[in-house]
């Protein structure tokens, strides 16, 4: 709580001074950034600018790795665009989290347990429905090499496995019997909801924070595992595919008892 009472004047005189010296910078982009990111040029662009990227960067950067105040915009759209693949749903749901950022509403637990939840702003809807459609559509080009900053192995504790709380062990029971059983073979759409059953419950492990230091590292790594799978249960548009990313959960929730306890 106290978090937000001291970024907003920040991010309030930050948006201030962004708003006077807007053109100038966008007139400053190299033409390689231009030529790989189509809608730069565009209002929607503009304003993402200035009212999201004072605190999201727009990719990763190793050497800034420290300073960052929030997700680059990248991974948002990588943990948003896998389960809202139509626009229009994309774009609804990224207005609805920027107007009311709510800690049971999150899809990245682990950013919210790294950077704190990010403040109301007091933006205009219409404004942050044109932020959206282009964080829908923008093209950030190629991932800078981050080897080494993000490594997400499990490991052992010193040969022990990680001890975790009765809470989280029975958690990860009702996610193993939610997933074993299997719901009616033809019902996508009951598919899904077991995708976002999974996650809702896999999110309280991830915000628990009872849980610091190397065991939440673990956890976090089991987390960034498993995330793919359940993105493309939750989006999964045949059976097929949606059997194939349940059986890849069963077997990483299986392989989770080898590390913890
Ligand atoms: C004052 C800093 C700040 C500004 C400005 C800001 N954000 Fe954030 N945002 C954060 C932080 C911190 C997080 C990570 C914690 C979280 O997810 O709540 C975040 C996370 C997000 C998420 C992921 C939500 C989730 O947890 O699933 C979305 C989507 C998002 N921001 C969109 C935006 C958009 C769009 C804008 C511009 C309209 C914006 N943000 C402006 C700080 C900010």
């Amino acid at each position: 709580m106290r978090y937000k009472f001291i970024i907003l004047p920040v991010v309030l005189i930050l948006l201030a001074c962004n708003a006077e010296k807007g053109n100038k910078q966008s007139s400053g982009q190299t033409t390689a950034e231009v030529a790989s990111t189509k809608p730069v040029h565009t209002e929607g662009y503009e304003l993402m600018r200035q009212k999201c990227l004072i605190c999201h960067m727009e990719k990763p950067d190793p050497a800034k790795r420290e300073n960052m105040l929030a997700p680059p915009m990248v991974k948002v759209q990588e943990h948003y665009k896998p389960s809202f693949p139509d626009k229009q749903a994309f774009v609804d749901v990224i207005t609805k989290w920027v107007l009311n950022p709510a800690e049971e509403n999150t899809r990245m637990p682990g950013a919210v347990r790294r950077f704190k939840l990010m403040p109301k702003l007091p933006y205009e809807e219409s404004e942050i429905r044109q932020i959206a459609a282009v964080l829908y559509d923008y093209d950030f080009g190629r991932m800078p090499d981050m080897h080494g900053a993000m490594k997400m192995e499990l490991s052992l504790n010193k040969g022990q496995k990680w001890q975790l709380n009765p809470q989280t062990l029975w958690v990860i029971e009702e996610i193993k019997r939610e997933l074993a059983a299997a719901p009616p073979a033809e019902d996508i759409a009951s598919w899904n909801q077991l995708g976002r059953d999974v996650f809702s419950r896999a999110k309280t492990i991830l915000m628990d924070k009872s849980y610091s230091g190397d065991l939440y590292q673990q956890l976090h790594n089991f987390f960034g595992g498993i995330e793919g799978h359940m993105h493309l249960l939750i989006a999964a548009r045949d059976i097929k595919n949606a059997r194939k990313q349940r059986d890849a959960l069963i077997k990483k929730f299986e392989s989770l008892g080898n590390y913890f306890e």
